[in-house]
């Protein structure tokens, strides 16, 4: 058999039994933290992007960062965003995460362990709560929290390209093969996924959804078998199910700050590298010069052109970065 004809198979597979009635994948968490409808609400259609980014319960100062910075609600009046969480087994953690909860009232959180390979669990969350009390935004941008999302270019995109229905709009990897390496951190045994390539999928560092779509992968996700690869499940798995269209946003999301310099569209950047002392401060100094300024004109570089580091008005700023509770 070639490839894609085992891929068709598969692909069959998959339909035929997200066609069937029998669940296979339930999902019964419920939910320990939850704004419900503080964020917005189903009658609510002044939500024209909601944000959901996946955090580490110990994560306090990037959910703030983010707060106050590239998802500040003064600057982004139709943006919204939400943390996405599983439990922590650290009691003064969930403590604190109950505080910040009570304060900021953009945690949600359902009860499994938050852990590297719970992350399935999480998307799967995403879907569930913004259907039950945010369904009637326009786009949902799923991130990690060490990525920095240019606002207002994803909003100006979002806004000039008007997506198709039913599209997932996000750095596309194509053809990648499945790791079989048992000493990889990606290992995948045959019983998790059978085929030996993944069809294509979004790069999870950061992707778009038109909301269209969401309820019809939530429904379709108890019938998908469950694999740990978040970013392939969601956006490979459930978005073939749901037959969704793909479109490449290439190099514009998940850039690294050797790339920021030479990419005109940048939409989002990663917070962390494998080397984070060259990655980290020019960063910082970009999420300090938004703080201080409260301007949306910080937003508005040509990051072809000024790299973070070199903004204008980005006067040094010596406060450190304030845990909020
Ligand atoms: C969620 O709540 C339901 C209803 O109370 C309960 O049956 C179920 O076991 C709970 N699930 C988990 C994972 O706690
Ligand atoms: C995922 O969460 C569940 C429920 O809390 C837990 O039992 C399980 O060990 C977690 N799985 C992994 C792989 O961490
Ligand atoms: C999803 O499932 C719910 C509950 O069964 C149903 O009411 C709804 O119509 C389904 N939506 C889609 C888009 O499949
Ligand atoms: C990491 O970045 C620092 C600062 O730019 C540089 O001095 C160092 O050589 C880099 N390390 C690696 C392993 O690339």
């Amino acid at each position: 058999m070639t490839l894609y004809s085992i891929f068709l198979v598969y692909y069959f597979m998959i339909v035929i039994k997200s066609s069937s009635n029998k669940v296979i994948n339930p999902h019964n968490y419920n939910f320990t933290l939850n704004p419900t409808n503080t964020i917005c609400s189903n009658d609510d259609s002044s939500v024209f992007l909601l944000i959901g980014v996946n955090t580490r319960p110990e994560n306090f100062a990037q959910r703030q960062l983010i707060r106050e910075t590239w998802t500040k609600r003064s600057i982004f009046v139709q943006v919204r965003v939400i943390f996405l969480l599983g439990l922590t087994p650290n009691k003064k953690i969930q403590n604190r995460l109950l505080l910040e909860s009570n304060t900021y009232k953009d945690l949600v959180q359902e009860n499994y362990m938050d852990t590297y390979r719970n992350l399935t669990l999480k998307g799967v969350m995403s879907l569930k709560w913004i259907i039950k009390y945010c369904s009637n935004i326009k786009y949902y941008l799923k991130c990690d929290d060490d990525i920095v999302i240019n606002t207002f270019k994803v909003l100006q995109f979002l806004k000039q390209v008007k997506l198709k229905p039913k599209t997932i709009a996000c750095n596309l990897l194509y053809d990648s093969g499945v790791i079989r390496d048992v000493s990889s951190k990606w290992y995948l045994s045959v019983e998790e996924y059978a085929p030996d390539k993944f069809m294509d999928y979004c790069s999870g560092a950061a992707y778009i959804i038109t909301s269209d779509v969401l309820e019809e992968m939530y429904n379709k996700s108890h019938y998908v078998h469950f694999v740990w690869i978040d970013d392939f499940y969601m956006t490979g798995l459930l978005g073939h199910v749901t037959r969704s269209n793909f479109y490449d946003l290439f190099d514009r999301f998940e850039l690294t700050i050797s790339t920021l310099g030479y990419t005109r569209l940048g939409f989002a950047m990663k917070f962390s590298s494998s080397n984070k002392s060259s990655d980290e401060a020019p960063i910082e100094s970009f999420y300090m010069t938004v703080r201080v300024s409260g301007r949306a004109k910080c937003f508005e570089i040509d990051w072809a052109t000024s790299p973070p580091n070199s903004l204008p008005n980005s006067e040094p700023y010596s406060e450190p970065i304030k845990d909020p509770i």
